[in-house]
């Protein structure tokens, strides 16, 4: 589409992703995660290289190729996460946070496997840091576009974390409709920010990876030199 001479909107840019799922250790053997495959933050990642961005895609465990001159950096949990991101920050001139991030990691990881004994057994969880707002909370940030996966209230949800979380743009997906989100091939978003509102119908994740970019690359600030 893009990649052979033409226009490309995002000449120039420098884009930083986070895709996939985490996972949260509670043993050497164990942990907590969720079914988010990376298959939209990849479909991100490779439409963001062919529009022109030098595209750093920082990646839970998933089992997808590396997209064509994608520079990608493997982590397991929301901390490392976080870490992988800190490092990568600066000159960025967008921030995709599309990873589905644990919200909650268990408070120790045991040392050794975990020996079953009692009939039940309760684990500990504490709160993960919130990438996408730290991201947002820096002096010198990139734009800054997060994901809402949401069950119902999609559009109140969505408005909700783009104004607590200070984002430029959030992008809605109604994980109750089968078919579209975690897992899927296709999607159905819809765009949201301060003044507007796009809905990029529904598509596969390729496409709407290209109408969110195209949104992301109109509504970025013009350059300063
Ligand atoms: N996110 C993040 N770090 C977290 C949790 C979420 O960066 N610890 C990011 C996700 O990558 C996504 C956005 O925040 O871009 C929204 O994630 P979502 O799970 O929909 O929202 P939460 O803020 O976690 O709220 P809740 O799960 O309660 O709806
Ligand atoms: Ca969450």
């Amino acid at each position: 589409h893009y990649r052979d001479g033409g226009h490309q909107p995002l000449k120039g840019k420098r884009l930083l992703l986070t895709a996939g799922p985490t996972r949260e250790a509670l043993d050497p053997v164990r942990y907590l995660s969720n079914h988010s495959s990376g298959k939209m933050g990849f479909a991100l990642a490779d439409q963001a290289q062919r529009m022109g961005a030098e595209v750093t895609l920082i990646s839970g465990p998933v089992s997808l190729p590396t997209p064509q001159g994608v520079n990608r950096i493997d982590v397991e949990s929301a901390e490392q996460m976080l870490a992988a991101v800190m490092d990568n920050l600066a000159g960025q001139d967008v921030f995709v946070g599309c990873a589905a991030v644990a919200d909650y990691r268990p408070v120790a990881v045991a040392e050794g496997k975990i020996k079953k004994s009692e009939a039940a057994m309760t684990v500990e969880l504490v709160r993960n840091p919130d990438i996408l707002a730290t991201v947002a909370q820096q002096a010198k940030r990139p734009f800054t576009v997060g994901f809402a996966a949401e069950t119902h209230n999609v559009e109140q949800y969505a408005r909700d974390k783009l104004a607590r979380k200070g984002l430029d743009l959030i992008a809605a997906n109604d994980v109750s409709q089968p078919g579209q989100g975690f897992n899927a091939n296709a999607n159905a978003l819809t765009l949201y920010w301060n003044e507007g509102a796009k809905d990029l119908g529904h598509s596969d994740k390729a496409d709407q990876a290209r109408q969110l970019l195209e949104t992301i690359a109109q509504r970025l600030p013009a350059d300063e030199n």
